[in-house]
């Protein structure tokens, strides 16, 4: 009896968890259930057609964050980001895994207008232009302790600092787009100039970053064709 009790229980919970929609702010909608029990594919097919996107003031859990968040290319320029904003997207950032947890990462945070004036100049492709209050630019170094193709490893640790930078902007309420720099050589000699950067450190992109003035529909990019199982 017991047992059947705790059956009928689970089959309620289960029930109540599946597949319903649940409306948890201004313009989130997303799946209940889906987060929780169904596991990561089922979610992120739900991408599309379920969620728009996060509500500012109410961060999201991991997986929604991940899931809507999109390349931002307009900001409001008359809204500007405070510092304490600004430190908990670089603690983010710095937050990332690195080879042999070197962290070979430097961050230049740009608020100076002129200093955004020759970037968004020099670097029509940064969107530095749209009216952003500030960008990021992350750099790395290839002097990293890590002998041969190791040095290269500063390419990825610096990718996944950047993409932890772009999820807590977004989850923060603020748009943001990663805008590359390497290995272009004109637009590093350009960044390289621009901000100062010493030798031994390469820019690896420009992050402008602000409230967004534009909000681009979230990309479904689930494609089971893209997994292999056991072997390609
Ligand atoms: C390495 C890299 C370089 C990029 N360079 C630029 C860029 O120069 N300008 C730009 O507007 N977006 C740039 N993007 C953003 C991509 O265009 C964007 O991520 C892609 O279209 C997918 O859209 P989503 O970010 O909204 O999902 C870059 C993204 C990456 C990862």
């Amino acid at each position: 009896m017991k047992n059947l009790i705790l059956i009928f229980m689970a089959a309620v919970l289960a029930f109540a968890g599946c597949g319903r929609l649940e409306k948890t702010g201004r313009n989130v909608v997303r799946k209940t259930g889906e987060l929780a029990g169904k596991g990561a594919t089922e979610f992120f097919s739900g991408v599309g057609e379920g969620i728009r996107t996060v509500t500012e003031g109410q961060v999201p859990d991991v997986l929604t964050a991940i899931a809507t968040r999109k390349s931002v290319r307009k900001f409001d320029p008359l809204r500007k980001v405070d510092d304490a904003t600004v430190e908990k997207i670089l603690r983010a950032a710095m937050a990332a895994p690195s080879a042999l947890d070197k962290r070979p990462w430097e961050f230049v945070v740009v608020r100076d207008p002129k200093q955004l004036a020759a970037i968004a100049n020099k670097l029509p492709n940064s969107r530095v232009g749209n009216g952003a209050p500030l960008a990021i630019v992350v750099c790395g170094t290839t002097d990293n302790g890590i002998p041969g193709n190791g040095k290269e490893c500063w390419i990825h640790d610096c990718s996944a600092a950047s993409m932890n930078l772009l999820l807590a902007a977004h989850g923060l309420g603020l748009g943001a787009v990663w805008t590359g720099v390497y290995p272009g050589e004109d637009r590093i000699a350009a960044v390289r100039e621009i901000l100062a950067i010493p030798d031994g450190y390469l820019p690896l992109n420009v992050i402008p970053i602000g409230y967004p003035a534009e909000n681009p529909p979230v990309k479904d990019k689930w494609n089971p064709a893209k997994i292999h199982a056991d072997r390609w």
